[in-house]
């Protein structure tokens, strides 16, 4: 397994803070280590891994303990490459020494509901705890990957086809894909991870007591549209910047089958 460069565990290779704890300085230097991974070396992850991950990562707080989620490990190679396929051409769907499809689960709920001999009631609320619950699974999931030194790509691409992958996975009513994850050792070790990508300023993303004015909110995108084009700019992609690939992506209805792909799933937006 590659290791990390530090001490053996992942760091954002900032100095001691005063009063920090060992546990918190690893904690975020992993957690501010993060960046997303396509490129990995033709090598499995281990099941003993795979077991740590999701036992570490269940242990996400869960809306009222339902755990409303379900985690796919795909292994089929030929599905892999189908679902390469589905979710835009994404290689390293295929690649990636393990790849996962994060569900969304009403399912177990509606059979709990079944057995007690009541009924489920479906709505947009229990459409939202699963994929709340999904999300805070994943990322703990994501992070406990990383922190083994292994790489992760989220892929919502997964969505661009949501029925062909329901259909290729088989999918029983109640449990619908939410994203895919890509996790493996990346190419050329910690070393050949990609840049991190800057996120805002904190403060553009953290307000006391209510939200922003407008005239704040663009000049933290202004700010951060800055520090955007001069990462585009290290990445041979001058001129480039955050809030027009923000416009690009909104200015069209994303993915306007979701709906009734949900819906026929057991989802009501109700
Ligand atoms: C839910 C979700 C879906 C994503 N889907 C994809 C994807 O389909 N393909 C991809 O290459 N990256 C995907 N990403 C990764 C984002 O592009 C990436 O997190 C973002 O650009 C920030 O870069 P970083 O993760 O390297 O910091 C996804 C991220 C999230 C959270």
């Amino acid at each position: 397994m590659a290791e990390h460069p530090s001490d053996g565990f992942p760091t954002d290779g900032s100095p001691p803070i005063e009063g920090q704890s060992r546990v918190a300085k690893v904690v975020l230097g992993a957690m501010s280590d993060h960046r997303s991974v396509r490129a990995f070396e033709a090598v499995p992850v281990e099941d003993t891994t795979i077991e740590r991950a999701v036992t570490a990562a269940q242990c996400a707080a869960t809306s009222s303990w339902i755990q409303g989620y379900h985690l796919i490990q795909v292994t089929d190679p030929t599905e892999r490459a189908r679902l390469a396929e589905l979710s835009g051409g994404q290689a390293q769907v295929a690649e990636a020494g393990a790849f996962f499809v994060v569900c969304g689960d009403t399912r177990r709920h509606q059979l709990v509901a079944l057995d007690h001999g009541q009924s489920y009631a479906p709505c947009t609320e229990t459409f939202l705890l699963s994929v709340v619950d999904g999300s805070l699974f994943a990322q703990n999931l994501t992070l406990a990957f990383e922190s083994e030194g292994l790489g992760t790509c989220y892929i919502g691409g997964l969505r661009n086809d949501i029925a062909g992958v329901d259909k290729l996975l088989a999918l029983p009513h109640g449990v619908f894909p939410l994203f895919g994850l890509c996790v493996g050792h990346p190419k050329g070790g910690p070393e050949g991870r990609p840049d991190k990508r800057p996120r805002m300023d904190p403060t553009a993303v953290w307000s006391k007591g209510r939200y922003p004015a407008d005239d704040e909110v663009r000049a933290s995108i202004a700010a951060h549209d800055a520090v955007a084009a001069e990462y585009y700019g290290r990445r041979g992609a001058p001129g480039r910047n955050w809030s027009g690939g923000v416009w690009r992506k909104f200015v069209q209805t994303l993915r306007p089958d979701l709906k009734a792909y949900y819906e026929s799933k057991g989802a009501s937006f109700t």
